[in-house]
């Protein structure tokens, strides 16, 4: 029955689940930033949530979650292989950042694409009250806007996309440009990270397509003299401030940040990475950095460490495997190189962590270090924020980052510039007390009051009162 007032669809569901060979099936819920972001609004509402369960092959029927609905999404093993690694992962990703990586097209995958957006629009359109809101979630899929107005013309559809939007002339490369533009026009509200994606987003629109989208709002032509709104802006994300600041305050936490830092033989200044093993997080280049630094004798492994935290991920694709080979061979040789006994150079952790033991990584962290050559947002960067009421510890952000638009109190860094980015290291390590403060309190500001119940708040409100326009004028 379509009864719910908000339907959520994202490739993920926000929860993690196992099934057993006895075919039962158990969740826990995913820390991933999405789930905490909508976590109030879920509660306020009447809300289900479409996504994929995150394992090939797997049919599940819809089920309670902490009082969310949630509705999966089977794909098979060449679904997830096509959309998920393939069109998703290895076209629309590499593509969206700059092609970092060269992006692969293929037709095949294409068509896999289109099949899954249509089967997420279908699923969500099934639990659609009359008049309800849907908000579509992310790259992978920007079909569903258009194809869901097309199933329930009555919804009020919203988009968001967390990643980056291209310039126009990079997005000319997709062969499917202008199918994925419509695709996206079929929502009333499109959000990005950036002003700067909106307006990559509009300029495509404009040059591709019959529609005029010279600013913010512009008007679609629908036939029959009806005329649709659409909004296309920055909302940026955030995190849940006050809950991780609060996580990292707990005494368990603190202890475990002294722990880290004994663990690591105590030395001066500890240099820390968490991120994603991937490409866009300029890991290669964040660790040429610090290993010219060791090379040139700036600094030595006793003195000054660096912890990388690099998560698995996508590890089907190959450029993500290309990476950890090149991060590990360079890893490998830096901590064979200037590595004594009791004294490694870079503490190297391909796992993921809980929660608070990245709090308390934070925690012991005097250097955060957000390299990314191009990121929609970077929350780890908010996360370092909120961690650090005791106003310690130093950022070193990249410009390329959405953060870096709001994060103006960090040590901001173009990461092709090695050399710059030495000269940075070298400056967040050795920074006095004072300056430690007076930046942290200025990043605070920021991060603490935009927070992630503020972003989907707002967003959903604007949808809201376009929804309405639109509806009044059809
Ligand atoms: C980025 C994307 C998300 C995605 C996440 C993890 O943050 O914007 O849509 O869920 O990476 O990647 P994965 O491929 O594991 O879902």
């Amino acid at each position: 029955k379509a009864v719910f007032d908000l339907v959520v669809i994202s490739n993920r569901l926000p929860v993690d689940i196992t099934s057993t060979d006895g075919g039962e099936v158990s969740w826990t819920r995913s820390p991933g930033g999405l789930v905490t972001a909508l976590d109030p609004v879920m509660r306020d509402a009447d809300a289900a949530w479409v996504g994929w369960s995150g394992a090939p092959d797997l049919e599940l029927e819809p089920f309670d979650a902490d009082g969310t609905f949630l509705v999966p999404v089977p794909l098979s093993a060449s679904e997830v292989s096509e959309y998920y690694e393939g069109f998703s992962n290895d076209t629309l990703w590499p593509l969206y950042h700059d092609v970092i990586a060269p992006p692969a097209f293929h037709r095949a995958w294409w068509d896999v694409y289109r099949r899954v957006n249509a089967r997420f629009a279908e699923a969500a359109a099934a639990q659609a009250a009359p008049g309800a809101k849907v908000w579509v979630h992310d790259y992978q899929l920007q079909l569903v806007p258009a194809l869901l107005r097309q199933l329930r013309p009555d919804l009020e559809i919203g988009f968001f996309n967390h990643i980056p939007f291209p310039p126009y002339e990079l997005f000319q490369q997709l062969p499917w440009r202008r199918q994925i533009l419509d695709g996206l026009l079929g929502a009333d509200v499109i959000g990005f990270q950036r002003p700067t994606d909106a307006a990559n987003f509009r300029r495509c629109v404009t040059a591709l397509t019959g529609v005029k989208a010279r600013t913010e709002k512009f008007t679609v032509h629908e036939g029959e003299g009806y005329n649709r709104t659409i909004q296309a802006s920055a909302f940026p994300i955030s995190i849940d401030s006050k809950s991780f600041s609060a996580l990292a305050r707990k005494k368990s936490v603190r202890r475990r940040a002294q722990e880290i830092r004994e663990e690591l033989g105590n030395p001066r200044v500890v240099m820390l990475g968490v991120d994603r093993l991937d490409y866009t997080k300029g890991i290669r280049h964040r660790i040429k950095a610090y290993g010219e630094l060791l090379e040139d004798g700036r600094v030595t492994p006793g003195d000054c460490t660096l912890v990388q935290v690099a998560s698995p991920s996508r590890e089907n694709v190959e450029a993500y495997q290309e990476l950890r080979e090149h991060v590990e061979l360079l890893v490998g040789r830096l901590n064979g190189e200037y590595g004594q006994l009791g004294h490694t150079a870079i503490h190297y952790l391909h796992h993921s962590y809980p929660q608070a033991e990245m709090a308390a990584l934070y925690l012991a962290a005097d250097v955060m270090l957000v390299t990314s050559l191009r990121d929609g947002m970077n929350l780890v960067a908010k996360e370092y924020v909120a961690a650090r009421s005791d106003l310690g510890g130093a950022l070193v952000l990249s410009e390329f980052t959405g953060a870096a638009d709001e994060l103006t109190g960090a040590i901001m860094v173009n990461p092709h510039d090695i050399d710059g980015m030495k000269e940075a290291l070298l400056d967040a390590a050795n920074m006095t007390p004072d300056e430690r403060r007076r930046r942290m309190l200025r990043l605070r500001r920021k991060v603490m009051s935009n927070d992630v119940t503020r972003w989907s708040k707002s967003f959903l409100s604007t949808l809201e009162s376009l929804g309405a326009t639109n509806h009044t004028a059809s």
